[in-house]
């Protein structure tokens, strides 16, 4: 069996380059990283604190794909050029965001509807994109209702795009409710590059079942299952290598030491989040204190039983009430 690749979801103010840095410190298992969107203005190009996010020195070392949100082919080129000359070879184009201001805008999730706008898009694209730079895409698989698909794929398909990432909803589905399987089942048999699934994979089980019922696809992107659970990829890594069964010997000792080990990672993995925060936002330390506190939202699901502490760290006014509380967990 091939093996199926994990790629991190961008998310947004969640997976910046402090995040990624520490969880490629302290854990494996991700194939490649999706930084957040950098959005282009005409002419004025893009946002400082975008391009922190995105500059090489901020991401030595890890596997990262930027992304463009744009409906302008002329400011994709123009940023696909600067980050090809920072020597990113892939660029990931996004037809996804759900938000209502950037859809109003014709971005995101709300280009889908344009079909034509979206062929003169991509066709000035691919006619001047730099080098062997690749262009893949994210997609919803339409913008008011799961039929746009067909439509969608078909065009995709008249292009080079290098992989195709498919989350099965519709604009107004958000990141909730069932997806429409029928319509990634669609984009299997039909999809002329290779095909990424995300959406909703929380454990080694649901990853599993897409390669039972999708076995052509190339990789899974996982967005909030890695960041409830930190070790999902490289469990998963470890199952399809044949070591599934191991945990399923351990006497109690070696599974309190593996626990231990567990949380000594944890810990780690927490600590560079909050030096690295600290770091990269020295002048506002509310920025610092939200980013950390918004980190449990997820993270929480790893720390069963905490949920009274939980609840004072996010309760925390200051870094220092945040840290006194936190020191606690681990
Ligand atoms: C807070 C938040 C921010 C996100 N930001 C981005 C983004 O910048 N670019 C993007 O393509 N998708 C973004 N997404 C969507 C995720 O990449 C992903 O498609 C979504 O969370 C579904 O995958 P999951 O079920 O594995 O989490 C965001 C989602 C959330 C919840």
């Amino acid at each position: 069996m091939e093996s199926m690749n994990i790629y991190f979801a961008p998310m947004e103010g969640i997976t910046g380059f402090v995040f990624r840095n520490a969880f490629h410190s302290v854990f494996g298992g991700v194939d490649k990283f999706y930084a957040p969107f950098v959005s282009p203005g005409p002419d004025i190009g893009i946002p400082k604190r975008q391009l922190r996010d995105i500059s090489p020195e901020n991401n030595r070392g890890i596997p990262l794909v930027p992304q463009i949100l744009t409906a302008r082919a002329y400011d994709f080129l123009k940023t696909a050029e600067l980050l090809y000359s920072f020597g990113y070879r892939e660029v990931n184009f996004n037809l996804g965001c759900p938000s209502g201001t950037v859809a109003a805008k014709g971005k995101g999730a709300g280009f889908l509807s344009d079909l034509d706008g979206l062929e003169a898009f991509f066709t000035e694209v691919f006619r001047e994109v730099p080098g062997d730079l690749k262009i893949s895409v994210k997609t919803r698989i339409g913008r008011y209702a799961p039929e746009e698909f067909t439509e969608l794929l078909k065009l995709y398909n008249s292009f080079p795009v290098s992989e195709l990432t498919v989350h099965p909803r519709i604009l107004k589905e958000f990141y909730r409710g069932a997806v429409h399987r029928d319509v990634y089942a669609f984009a299997e048999e039909h999809a002329a590059m290779p095909l990424v699934y995300n959406g909703d994979l929380l454990d080694t089980q649901d990853i599993k079942d897409i390669l039972r019922d999708f076995p052509a696809t190339k990789a899974v992107m996982i967005g909030r299952g890695l960041l409830q659970d930190p070790f999902l990829a490289e469990r998963w890594k470890a199952e399809e290598a044949g070591q599934a069964d191991a945990a399923g010997q351990w006497t109690e000792t070696e599974r309190q030491a593996d626990a231990g080990r567990r949380m000594e990672r944890l810990a780690a993995f927490h600590g560079a989040l909050v030096r690295g925060y600290l770091e990269a936002y020295p002048e506002n330390r509310n920025v610092v204190l939200a980013k950390l506190k918004e980190l449990w939202d997820y993270l929480g699901y790893s720390f069963p039983g905490t949920e009274k502490l939980r609840k004072k760290m996010k309760k925390s006014r200051t870094v220092e009430e945040y840290l006194a509380a936190s020191e606690m967990l681990f």
